[in-house]
């Protein structure tokens, strides 16, 4: 018996990195899992590891009705749904005085309307269910993590664009954990520090990505020298690797965050980029 036994869950940019470990938790857990990808082959390597029957969603979740696909895809697959990972993502970094419309926009899409088009496209799945299950004075809890960054909680210099993105999906997850209380959907956020996955990978190592509305081929990795002050700057002296990462998104995930709602957990390492409120 595993906690999440009968769930269904989706949890998107899952082909690899975060979000692959995020699936297997799942799975490991009991839980069918549709794992969301840009990256086909990749989704469909992960989907064939999991410990359940899962599903593959292959798709670039910033075109036009791709999100309402995926939450079909749940629902006709599996016939319900309960837990929803927003965790699709990528850094498009550059200072603000040479960021372009593009670029800006780009960060905005990923990191912000697509999870909001997930989430109310799953609006009806996660909401519905909830009122019958009053009426029988019951409690079934759902889930929403969306993920986001130290950079878009407290900043971080060459992600003016990056850290718009991640910092408006937190007033996403409060105003939507506001909205969906009622119907015990616990609302939540991840903010990742330093994560061991291709985004934070020596740079040049790990090729590049297309990005944006014109398909731009950008570079992913970060500077040697800046990998270099990783250790220093982590109050536990290094990058997480992507499984622990998954740990904190599992919890939000799982009944022992049933009382847990409209957070940002730091996974971080102590790391604080030091500017709060
Ligand atoms: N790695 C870190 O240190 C770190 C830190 C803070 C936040 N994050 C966030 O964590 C999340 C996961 O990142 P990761 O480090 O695992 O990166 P990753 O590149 O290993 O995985 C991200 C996945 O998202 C997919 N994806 C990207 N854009 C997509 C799109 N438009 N449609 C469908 N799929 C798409 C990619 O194909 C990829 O498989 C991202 O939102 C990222 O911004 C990561």
């Amino acid at each position: 018996m595993g906690e999440l036994d009968g769930k269904v869950a989706i949890v998107t940019g899952a082909g690899r990195g975060i979000g692959e470990q995020v699936a297997r938790k799942l799975a490991d857990a009991g839980a069918h899992v549709v794992v969301s990808d840009r990256d086909g082959a990749e989704a469909e390597a992960v989907v064939g590891a999991l410990a359940t029957p899962g599903a593959a969603h292959v798709g670039d979740l910033t075109g036009a009705g791709v999100c309402d696909d995926l939450v079909a895809t749940a629902v006709d697959t599996f016939g319900r749904l309960d837990i929803v990972v927003n965790n699709a993502g990528y850094a498009w970094d550059g200072p603000l005085h040479k960021v372009t419309d593009e670029q800006y926009q780009a960060m905005l899409d990923i990191h912000t309307v697509v999870p909001f088009r997930v989430l109310r496209a799953a609006a009806p799945h996660l909401r519905e269910p909830a009122k019958a299950e009053k009426k029988a004075g019951e409690e079934v809890f759902r889930k929403v993590v969306n993920v986001t960054s130290l950079a878009g909680v407290m900043g971080n210099a060459g992600q003016v664009a990056y850290a718009s993105g991640k910092g408006a999906i937190v007033g996403l997850t409060r105003a939507t954990a506001k909205e969906w209380g009622g119907f015990k959907v616990n609302v939540n956020c991840v903010a990742f520090g330093v994560i061991e996955t291709r985004l934070t990978a020596p740079v040049g190592t790990v090729g590049e990505v297309e990005a944006g509305s014109s398909g731009e081929k950008i570079t992913l990795g970060v500077p040697e020298v800046v990998r270099q002050g990783f250790g220093m700057a982590i109050p536990l002296g290094r990058a997480a690797s992507a499984e622990e990462a998954a740990r904190g998104v599992y919890f939000l995930c799982s009944p022992g965050s049933d009382y847990v709602h409209g957070q940002v957990l730091n996974v971080s390492g102590g790391l604080s980029l030091g500017m709060a409120s």
